[in-house]
């Protein structure tokens, strides 16, 4: 047994340390028998370190080395030396040194793990996921949570020196207005009711300001139970803040100050502010989304003018009843492949869009396409000019309803700057998306929604038009948006109650359904609310971004799958029939059924 405790970490020793007795502990990464020497890479935290065990100097403990398989947990005492030039390891940060082993302790064994402990691993995400224990102890998982860490606490500390306060609000609350379906909690001791988990502190922090708290954050756990994606989980987490007495420039430039000081702090990296702003009607026009990515420019043209007098009848037809056509310039792609051509316009259909059409411009000259007999030479100049075509261009069209054109050519235009190999993966392309649209219509239900939330002001010159024309009222909201993805939303908010009333009137709500609903916030707004504002920013998103991952599974320690099921405790899982009844629950006939046909 070794008795003195832990001195080191792992990936702490360098040369400096040559000559120290040491007492490492971690997980054995590798062993490797030479025979008469045994090599074990030792992992902690911190990093690897190469053990030699040698029967020499080993003595009893060379027994010990020769037993020990992976992910055992041991304690080494040694003696760090030098290693000889030609055995350095220049990938290794300790690879200049090795620490000679006089005693191995075995804390615990190990069984074979279901996949190697190391980076860069093709696992299947599932198995990662059931493991996850084993797929945390991987060094680039551990950077994922040590970089999540950093900037929470960098968080911390840039809103504490600008005097915000961290307050908890409660997670067995009320259902807040964020648009997606609430997860919902029985009450045993309210029979027959229920509280929801919060989707956001939305209404709670706009209460703090009533309360007059001034500057309030928290980084807050929300629940929403949406169709779930690469950048979207059941419950994820937000560095969610409220400010009184700011308007809409005055929080930007602080949200600005406070992503410039954690990619500064955690990451070293220097970000160019005050951020452009686009507004939402000019980021749906040229990027076709309200969250474009802006490290490649691929701008969406409208070219329903220039293709006047054509006598192609799909494009004609779409213009004539008020649609749109547009394309966008692949530059330098006139030579695609007709088979890419074909699934191009698979990939669009996804979108909505019932064909793509497309013109090639051949640096040798001249145009190529099936539907170019439909243009006149005036339309083609007109269509050179409008899309800045060059010799070698390419244009590919949809024409269609505004909505279905900008989600279809907007996810084309992302899609053909990945295959053309546009996007820098360095590169960090910051946009506030700005003056969002306050209504949106639903189709489904047949009404106005919010398209931020209702709580959000109107612009103060648009109030007029909440009765007469809610499509055209602007509201007073905003959006970070990092290459492609939303990180952060937020708007200022409405401070009084006539104007909230008149919000909730234009989405449809009764007095008595807002009065029901959000009653308790309509009364606090007649207690003197002063004007405020705020914004929440997706931690994980964030996380996911600075970290360069594809998903925020990768930056959450415990996440849940696209079902929205935690593979390792496999929750959601059934419960006793007692705590249903408990519960005032009556498991449902259909789910009865359903398990007994299983
Ligand atoms: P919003 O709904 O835009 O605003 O959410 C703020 C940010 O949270 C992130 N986000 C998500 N991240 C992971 N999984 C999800 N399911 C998910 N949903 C949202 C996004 C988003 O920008 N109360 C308002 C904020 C405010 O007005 O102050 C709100 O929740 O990055
Ligand atoms: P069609 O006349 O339907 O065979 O279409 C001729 C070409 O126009 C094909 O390449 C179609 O994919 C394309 N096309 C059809 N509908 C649209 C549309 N709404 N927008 C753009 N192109 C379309």
């Amino acid at each position: 047994m070794i008795n003195e405790k832990r001195s080191h970490h792992c990936g702490e020793l360098n040369q400096n340390n040559a000559g120290q007795e040491v007492v490492l502990c971690g997980w054995v990464s590798k062993r490797r028998d030479h025979g008469g020497l045994i090599f074990v890479d030792l992992r902690d935290r911190s990093g690897i370190v190469q053990i030699v065990a040698d029967p020499d100097t080993a003595g009893s403990s060379f027994k010990i080395a020769e037993d020990i398989r992976n992910e055992y947990v041991i304690k080494v005492a040694g003696k760090v030396r030098m290693r000889d030039e030609e055995t350095v390891n220049e990938n290794l940060a300790t690879g200049h040194i090795e620490v000679v082993a006089t005693e191995i302790e075995v804390l615990n064994k190990a069984k074979t793990p279901p996949f190697y402990i190391q980076d860069g691993i093709d696992t299947d995400e599932n198995l990662r996921l059931k493991y996850r224990y084993l797929d945390l102890r991987r060094p680039e998982m551990q950077r994922n949570l040590i970089l999540r860490h950093k900037v929470t606490k960098l968080m911390r500390d840039y809103l504490d020196q600008r005097d915000f306060l961290e307050i908890e609000t409660p997670m067995l609350t009320k259902s807040t207005p964020e648009g997606a379906r609430d997860y919902l909690v029985p009450s045993r001791v309210n029979p027959g009711k229920f509280y929801a988990l919060p989707q956001s502190p939305q209404i709670f922090k706009q209460l703090l300001m009533v309360a007059g708290m001034e500057r309030y954050f928290q980084i807050a756990r929300c629940f929403r139970d949406e169709d779930l994606r690469a950048d979207r989980q059941p419950e994820f987490t937000q560095l969610d803040m409220e400010m009184s007495f700011m308007e809409v420039d005055e929080i930007l430039e602080l949200m600005e100050g406070l992503i410039s000081y954690i990619f500064e702090g955690a990451l070293n990296i220097k970000i160019k502010t005050p951020f452009q702003r686009l507004t939402w009607d000019d980021a749906m026009d040229r990027y076709g989304s309200d969250k474009p990515d802006l490290r490649f420019d691929m701008p969406l043209y409208n070219v329903s003018e220039a293709i006047k007098g054509c006598s192609f009848q799909v494009f004609n037809s779409v213009v004539e009843n008020g649609g749109q056509v547009k394309c966008i310039n692949v530059k330098g792609y006139a030579n695609i492949p007709r088979r890419e051509l074909d699934g191009l316009v698979k990939f669009v259909g996804i979108y909505g869009a019932k064909g793509m059409a497309w013109l090639q411009f051949p640096e040798e000259g001249g145009v190529k396409s099936s539907i170019a007999k439909f243009f006149t030479d005036e339309n083609i100049a007109a269509l050179k000019e409008a899309a800045h075509v060059e010799a070698g261009d390419l244009l590919l069209f949809v024409a269609d309803k505004p909505s279905v054109v900008a989600a279809s050519l907007g996810a084309l235009r992302i899609e053909m700057a990945k295959r053309r190999n546009l996007i820098d993966p360095n590169e960090l392309a910051f946009t506030w998306v700005v003056d969002f649209p306050m209504f949106e219509y639903d189709e489904e239900e047949k009404r106005y929604v919010a398209m931020h939330h209702p709580f959000t002001s109107p612009r103060d010159e648009d109030l007029p038009l909440l009765e007469t024309d809610p499509s055209k009222v602007y509201a007073k909201a905003y959006d970070m948006v990092l290459n492609g993805t939303e990180i952060g939303g937020g708007s200022i908010r409405i401070h009084r109650r006539d104007v909230q009333k008149r919000i909730f009137a234009a989405i449809g709500l009764t007095d008595e359904q807002a009065q029901e609903k959000f009653g308790f916030m309509m009364n606090a707004f007649e207690f003197g609310a002063p004007p405020h504002g705020g914004l929440a920013f997706g931690l994980d998103r964030l996380i996911m971004i600075m970290a360069q991952r594809d998903s925020i599974r990768d930056v959450i320690a415990f996440p849940k799958t696209q079902s929205a099921s935690c593979l390792m405790t496999q929750a959601p899982n059934d419960v006793d029939e007692k705590q249903l009844r408990e519960l005032h629950i009556r498991p449902s006939l259909m789910v009865k059924k359903e398990k007994e046909n299983k």
